[in-house]
C-alpha cells in the first residue's frame, strides 16, 4: 500500500535518493506519487497521478529545486479518487506545514468539517489533508512541530504512518506511528525514515524500528524517539542483514521471475542452518523461545493468515498432525475477531506473514494475546510487527520479496512450517531422532530435485500450456491432501497477475457443483503427483475428459497414467508427499507468470493490488 520515503542529508540534493527510494517501494502498489522538498524560500511540492515515472516527467519539466531535506510518498487511494489533488504530500492551507501519511483517519470527516468551522479551504478529497491542518493549528499555538503533531494524533482515531515538516522549523523531521510500520534509517550522511527498511539500503543498514503509538524526532546526526505518553525513549539500533542487491532486479525482465528463480537459495536460506542432523531435530534461533516442556504441554494448534500466507497455513496445519500428531485448525485472520471466546491456554496460535505489517493478521494476534493466548509469527520481515509483537518467532530468511506476487516467500513458509513440525513432533516424542533424520535429509535431498523444475523441458511444457490457458476466461485447480492448498494457490497466483478467473477446489468436490462448469473449452489444472490421493485424483481428471474438459496436469517425471488423461502435462520430480508441495507450486507460479507475460500483463504491480495489505 502506500509508501513514505524522507531525507534529511548533511550536504547535497537528496531529492535523486528520495526517488531513488521510493522506487523500491513501488511493489507496494499505488496509484500516485509526489515529492516535497525544503528550500530557502519554504516548502514546495510536486506531485502527478500515476506511476513515478509521472513524477520523474513532472519533475523534468517543472524543475525542482536542490535541497538536503525531502519527503516523498506514493499513494495507494483509499480517501478520495486518484487524481493529482489527492496525491500527497499535503500541506496545511497556508502550505506551511506538510505532511506524507500511509493509513486511514477514520474520524477524518467530523474533524474536516470542525476545520471548515474554523476558516480552513480543503483542497483534496483526503483523511490527510485534514491531518496536516490539525498540525498546523496546533502548530500556532504550540510553537513546536512535535507537540503539534502529537496533540493532533490524540485527535484521530485509525491507522497512521506519518512524516512531517515545517517551514519553522527546517533540518528537522517528526515522525509517528500507529498500525502502519514506519523505520527510522540511521546513516554517516544523514537521518531518514521510511516504511520499510529496502527503501533505504542505499542510504543505511542501521535502522530504529517505532512501535505503535510512538514519535520520534529526527534530526541530523540525531533522532529521538518518545513513548505514547511523550517520554523519551532509548531504541537499540537494528542492522538489516538485507543487501541493496538483494531488492533489485538483477537482470531479471520481473522481480516475481526472479522470486520463482531464487526459490533453491530459499530452501537453504530457511533450512539448512538449522538442522540438528544427529538428534534428527531442528534448531530455532533464540527467538522461538520454546522448549520441549511447552512444545508438549499444547493440546492444540491455530495457524492464521491471510492471502497466500493461509495456503502455508493449511500446509501446516496438515504437517503438524501429520509429524506431532497435534490437531490444529486454520482460520482466516480476518474472521478471527468475530469468534466466539474459548479457553487460550492450551493452544499456541501461529500467525504467518510474509510481511509481518498485514492488517488483518496483526489484529488477529492482539485478539489472541488479549484472550490470554500465545502466538508464534512465521514472518520473512525482521522488524515488522509481527516479528517484535509474537511472543515467539521464526524468521523465513527468504530476503525481501518485491513482486506483489507471493512465491519465495510461500515457499519459505511451507520450509519453515516442515521443520515445525518436525521441532514440535520430536519435542512430543512422536518422530524418533531416526525419522526426523531421514525427514531432515529428504528436505536436504530437495536441493538438487528443484534444479530440475528450472531447466528447458518444463519450462517448455509451462509455455505450451500457458500459451492455451492465456486464452480462456476461467479456469478450475484440482488438488487432493497436500496439493489441495497447491490447487488454491494456484489458482491465487493465476488470477491475481493474469485476471483470469480460476478456482482452487478439493478434487472430491468437483462433483458437487464446479462439474456443471465443464465443457470442451473448460480446462481444468490438476495436481495428480503420487501419493495417498494419487488413483482419486485419475478418477476425477477421467470424469473431467468424460465431459470433453481441457487437463493440464502436474505429475510425477515418466507417468504414463497420467499422460493418457491429460492434453497438457507439466511434469516434476517425485519427492515425499510431504514436500510434494515445494516442488509443485513452483510450475504453476511458472504457469502464471507465462499467461500474466502473454497476455501482457503489469506482472510485479497487478492493478488494484498491494504487497503489504495494512487496512483492514
Ligand atoms: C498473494 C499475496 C497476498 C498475500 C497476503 C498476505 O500473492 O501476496 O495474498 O499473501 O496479502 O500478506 P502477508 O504474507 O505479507 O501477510
Amino acid at each position: 500500500m502506500c509508501g513514505i520515503v524522507a531525507a534529511l542529508a548533511r550536504e547535497g540534493n537528496i531529492g535523486p535518493e528520495v526517488i531513488s527510494g521510493l522506487k523500491t517501494l513501488e511493489y507496494r502498489g499505488y496509484d500516485s506519487a509526489g515529492i516535497a522538498v525544503m528550500t530557502d524560500d519554504g516548502i514546495l511540492v510536486r506531485r502527478k497521478m500515476g506511476k513515478i515515472r509521472a513524477l520523474e516527467s513532472e519533475l523534468a519539466a517543472n524543475g525542482l529545486p536542490p535541497s538536503s531535506q525531502a519527503l516523498a510518498h506514493t499513494r495507494w487511494a483509499t480517501h478520495g479518487v486518484p487524481a493529482d489533488r489527492n496525491a500527497h504530500p499535503h500541506t496545511d492551507d497556508n502550505g506551511k506545514v506538510v505532511v506524507v501519511h500511509n493509513g486511514i483517519i477514520e474520524n477524518y470527516a467530523e474533524l474536516r468539517a470542525e476545520l471548515q468551522q474554523r476558516g480552513h479551504q480543503f483542497r483534496s478529497d483526503t483523511d490527510t489533508e485534514v491531518l496536516v491542518n490539525l498540525i498546523a493549528s496546533n502548530l500556532r499555538q504550540s510553537g513546536s512541530l512535535h507537540a503539534a503533531v502529537r496533540q493532533a494524533l490524540s485527535q484521530v482515531h485509525g491507522a497512521y504512518a506519518i512524516v512531517a515538516m515545517s517551514e519553522c522549523e527546517p533540518g528537522r523531521f517528526v515522525v509517528a506511528r500507529m498500525d502502519s510500520p514506519l523505520v527510522v534509517g540511521l546513516g554517516a550522511d544523514g537521518t531518514y525514515a521510511a516504511s520499510d527498511m529496502p527503501a533505504l539500503l542505499h542510504l543505511t543498514r542501521d535502522f530504529l524500528i517505532l512501535e505503535n503509538g510512538e514519535t520520534a524526532v529526527l534530526e541530523l546526526d540525531h533522532c529521538q524517539v518518545y513513548d505514547p505518553a511523550g517520554q523519551p525513549v532509548d531504541r537499540v539500533v537494528t542492522r538489516c542483514d538485507w543487501t541493496p542487491e538483494q531488492a533489485e532486479k538483477g537482470g531479471y525482465p520481473h522481480f516475481m521471475l526472479k522470486e520463482i528463480e531464487e526459490q533453491p537459495d530459499v530452501l537453504a536460506r530457511t533450512a539448512f542452518d538449522r538442522f540438528h542432523d544427529s538428534e534428527g531435530d531442528v534448531d530455532f534461533e533464540a527467538t522461538f523461545a520454546l522448549d520441549d516442556a511447552e512444545l508438549r504441554y499444547f493440546s492444540r494448534l491455530r495457524f492464521m493468515a491471510m492471502g497466500t500466507s493461509l495456503h502455508s497455513a493449511m500446509l501446516g496445519q496438515m504437517m503438524l498432525a501429520e509429524l506431532a500428531r497435534l490437531p490444529g485448525e486454520t482460520l482466516n485472520a480476518s474472521e478471527f475477531l468475530y469468534s466466539p471466546e474459548l479457553k487460550e491456554t492450551d493452544a499456541l496460535t501461529v500467525i504467518i506473514s510474509q510481511s509481518g505489517e498485514t492488517a488483518d493478521s496483526l489484529r488477529a494476534m492482539r485478539e489472541v494475546k488479549r484472550r490470554g493466548g500465545r502466538v508464534l509469527g512465521v514472518c520473512n520481515v525482521q522488524g515488522s510487527t509481527l516479528a517484535r509483537e509474537a511472543d515467539h518467532l521464526i524468521l523465513t530468511h527468504c530476503g525481501p520479496e518485491v513482486g506483489v506476487a507471493s512465491t519465495k516467500a510461500f515457499f519459505g513458509q511451507i520450509t519453515a512450517l516442515y521443520l515445525l513440525a518436525i521441532r514440535i513432533g520430536r519435542a512430543r516424542r512422536v518422530l524418533a531422532p531416526s525419522a526426523g533424520r531421514q525427514l531432515l535429509a529428504a528436505l536436504r535431498g530437495l536441493r538438487p530435485k528443484l534444479d530440475i523444475l528450472f531447466g528447458a523441458e518444463l519450462k517448455a511444457a509451462v509455455e505450451q500450456a500457458a500459451d492455451y490457458l492465456a486464452s480462456v476466461n476461467s479456469c478450475l485447480f484440482l488438488g487432493r491432501g497436500f496439493n489441495f492448498p497447491i490447487a488454491l494457490e494456484g489458482a491465487l497466483k493465476l488470477k491475481e497477475i493474469s485476471y483470469i478467473h480460476a478456482e482452487g477446489y478439493p478434487a472430491g468436490e468437483m462433483k458437487h457443483g464446479p462439474i456443471a462448469l465443464i465443457d470442451a473449452q473448460f480446462p481444468v489444472i490438476a495436481l495428480a503427483t503420487p501419493g495417498r490421493t494419487y488413483e482419486k485424483m485419475i478418477s476425477n481428471l477421467q470424469e473431467v475428459r468424460a465431459r470433453e474438459g481441457k487437463v493440464i496436469a502436474l505429475c510425477a517425471q515418466g507417468d504414463e497414467r497420467i499422460a493418457r488423461e491429460a492434453d497438457f502435462l507439466l511434469q516434476v520430480p517425485e519427492v515425499s508427499e510431504l514436500l510434494q508441495p515445494l516442488v509443485n507450486v513452483i510450475p504453476l507460479q511458472q504457469l502464471s507468470y507465462q499467461v500474466a507475460l502473454k497476455l501482457g500483463r503489469d506482472i510485479d504491480q497487478p492493478r488494484n493490488l498491494a504487497k503489504s495489505v495494512t487496512v483492514e
